[in-house]
């Protein structure tokens, strides 16, 4: 039954479409619904009542954790207002893991402090069985001599060549601001946020579900990573960017056969698990005790082979 949806991005109401996806039948499901402020999609009128927005959401959230797998996870993405609603939710039927902060500042709001994240509720289906790779990000550097810019007090000879596990706080992953990377949505969020938690939930082949697909960062995220994807869009014009936009994707996101999430050519996410076999693309001096940490450079990935796969 779920076989013709998968690798396929269907224009529709994705409550209808997931009540025809089998329980436990995908590995993770990501949601960034529209917010209720009022913002101008093509088609879809984001101002709904405030009971009937939330009596909405509660549906498609209960869609999403019936359907996916008990080792898979089940990510929200929300301004924090409706999150902490979307956590009473989950609550009932799934297992809370993380309130990850996306450091994202948003326009002043009048009388209030400034808003400066969006919230990702990350709920795992059973925590016994879900599935979780702990991730690194690189060290943050000094754009011109490329030396780090913490000097962690002085520990820097305990430090992991690449760079720290991710916390709950990303403060490395920008918004899109620039209109020449943007396609005509009025929120559509960046591929490597998708990457780092598809690398942290899934294995290659696995099912990534989207039910708020817009113009397809979810589906290009997983298809880059050699992941299988399901998205869903009630527009039909984001449906065919995100159509068109796949078509010129392939699942080269690796070095030889390791997945990783780039940005503009460097590597931002990998997996603690395979630094082990990618620590051979990066400049480490041979004594690691008497390594100045500051002055560890990576090669850019620029160097480094992408493959691409047929
Ligand atoms: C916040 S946007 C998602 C943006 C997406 N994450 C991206 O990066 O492009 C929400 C999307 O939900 C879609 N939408 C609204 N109601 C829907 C429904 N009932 N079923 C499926 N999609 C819906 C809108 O057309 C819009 O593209």
């Amino acid at each position: 039954m779920i076989d013709r949806y998968i690798n396929n991005i269907i224009q529709g109401d994705c409550l209808e479409v997931m009540q025809d996806i089998p329980d436990n039948s995908v590995d993770i499901t990501f949601a960034d619904p529209p917010f209720n402020l009022k913002k101008k999609y093509n088609g879809y009128r984001d101002d709904r009542k405030f009971n009937e927005y939330l009596k909405w959401c509660k549906q498609w959230i209960h869609e999403m954790v019936r359907i996916t797998k008990p080792t898979g996870s089940i990510f929200v993405h929300n301004i924090p207002k409706w999150l902490t609603y979307y956590a009473g939710f989950l609550n009932e039927t799934a297992y809370f893991k993380h309130w990850i902060a996306w450091d994202a500042p948003t326009a002043p709001m009048g009388k209030s402090l400034q808003p400066s994240h969006y919230g990702i509720l990350y709920y795992a289906k059973d925590p016994d069985k879900t599935k979780f790779y702990e991730i690194r990000y690189p060290h943050k550097r000094c754009r011109k001599c490329n030396y780090l810019l913490k000097d962690y007090g002085g520990k820097k000879a305990g430090l992991h060549p690449f760079g720290p596990l991710v916390s709950d706080t990303w403060t490395d992953i920008h918004r899109i601001k620039h209109n020449k990377y943007r396609d005509k949505h009025p929120c559509q969020l960046p591929v490597h946020l998708l990457e780092r938690i598809i690398l942290m939930s899934t294995d290659e082949n696995d099912i990534v579900l989207d039910p708020f697909v817009g113009t397809g960062t979810t589906v290009i995220a997983a298809k880059r990573l050699g992941r299988r994807f399901i998205g869903i869009d009630i527009d039909r014009k984001y449906v065919n960017i995100t159509i068109d936009k796949l078509s010129k994707e392939s699942p080269d996101s690796k070095i030889e056969n390791i997945w990783v999430s780039f940005y503009l050519d460097e590597i931002v996410t990998i997996r603690d698990i395979d630094w082990a076999k990618l620590a051979q693309y990066f400049v480490i001096p041979e004594n690691i005790k008497d390594i100045d940490f500051t002055k560890i450079k990576p090669r850019t990935a620029e160097k480094l082979p992408r493959l691409t796969l047929p």
